[in-house]
């Protein structure tokens, strides 16, 4: 099975911190946008891109952050960090800069292991999995700083991801076994199917280099939707974006999850996520400091005091 990390980014250094770097990711340079214009990119969410083992997920605790804690040296980055993840909602995992949410995918996605504490995804604990056995059980990630192949086409980009969910293998690829067609003529069609929904069909043969900012964004949600994952983690997906078109993405979102998926919402912007979350779990300097509905949040003496002074774009 090979991992599928996209473009193999070595492990952060130490004391380099993973997915830090400010969140208005670069743009891809003009040209290719004006080329890649003239098509329409608008989401078809009508297409039906539910899976029914997922939909099929019983309701209640998906996964349970447990006690979490995770020292980089003399850095706390998680601290006793407690809460789960109920099938079929959208979870907002909220904070400021620096607070500790990428680092909790991190835990959660099999990068890190916690110090103490731990994970459990549908009741069984993840313990030393690695990041590509984690992909298997069905959690599936983006990240704060897109990260595709970028010399690869859309649909190549997108079938990698249904490459992590198949049952054979590299071995059986190599030796072009029936199976292996099978299931590549079926990826292919699902490929299809998600890039469409993305609204990025007509982008099927294009590089994804040379695709437009927020085409590569919704690509890399389409990417993590090929595992077919029980639960998606998105880290910041509208970073970079204005707010119109972050307004639009988490509409996006909302409509992955009508379809029967999990969605975790990472987003350091509060006022986005209110509209968007069933339920949202703040995080401060490493500390759960609020976990509640949306309504809730918004009035919690402790996070306005967390947010306030918090340049929302700065980070
Ligand atoms: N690999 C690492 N080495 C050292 N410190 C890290 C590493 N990853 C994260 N940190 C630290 O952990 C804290 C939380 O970081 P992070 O999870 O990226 O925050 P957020 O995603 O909420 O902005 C920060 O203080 C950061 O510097
Ligand atoms: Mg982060």
């Amino acid at each position: 099975m090979p991992d599928t990390t996209p473009d193999k980014t070595p492990e952060p250094a130490k004391g380099k911190v993973e997915d830090s770097t400010p969140t208005a990711g670069p743009r891809v340079d003009d040209e290719a946008t004006e080329r890649a214009e003239a098509v329409d990119t608008t989401p078809d969410t009508s297409v039906d891109i539910s899976v029914p083992e997922v939909a099929a997920l019983p309701k209640g605790k998906l996964l349970e952050v447990d006690d979490v804690t995770l020292r980089f040296g003399g850095v706390t980055a998680l601290d006793g960090v407690s809460f789960h993840i109920n099938t079929g909602e959208i979870l907002g995992l909220i904070g400021p800069n620096g607070a500790g949410k990428t680092t909790c995918f991190n835990v959660m996605t099999g990068v890190y292991q916690p110090t103490s504490g731990g994970v459990k995804f549908m009741g069984e604990p993840l313990g030393k999995r690695k990041k590509f056995q984690i992909t298997k059980l069905g959690i599936a990630r983006t990240f704060q700083n897109i990260r595709l192949f970028h010399n690869m086409t859309a649909l190549e980009n997108v079938l990698v991801g249904a490459d992590a969910h198949h049952s054979t293998g590299m071995g059986s690829a190599l030796l072009r076994l029936p199976k292996h067609h099978a299931e590549e003529s079926e990826g292919e069609d699902r490929a299809y199917e998600l890039l469409k929904f993305m609204g990025l069909d007509k982008r099927a043969n294009e590089l994804a280099r040379n695709l437009p900012y927020g085409d590569q964004r919704r690509l890399e949600i389409a990417r993590a939707l090929a595992t077919n994952p029980k639960l998606l983690c998105l880290d910041e997906p509208a970073a970079g974006f204005n707010p119109a078109e972050k307004a639009r993405l988490m509409e996006l979102i909302q409509t992955i999850r009508d379809q029967g998926y999990t969605v975790l919402l990472i987003e350091h912007d509060m006022k986005l996520v209110m509209g968007v979350t069933d339920r949202i779990v703040v995080l401060e300097f490493g500390k759960k400091i609020a976990e509640g509905l949306p309504a809730e949040i918004q009035d919690n003496p402790a996070v306005i005091a967390a947010y306030l002074g918090v340049d929302e774009d700065a980070s």
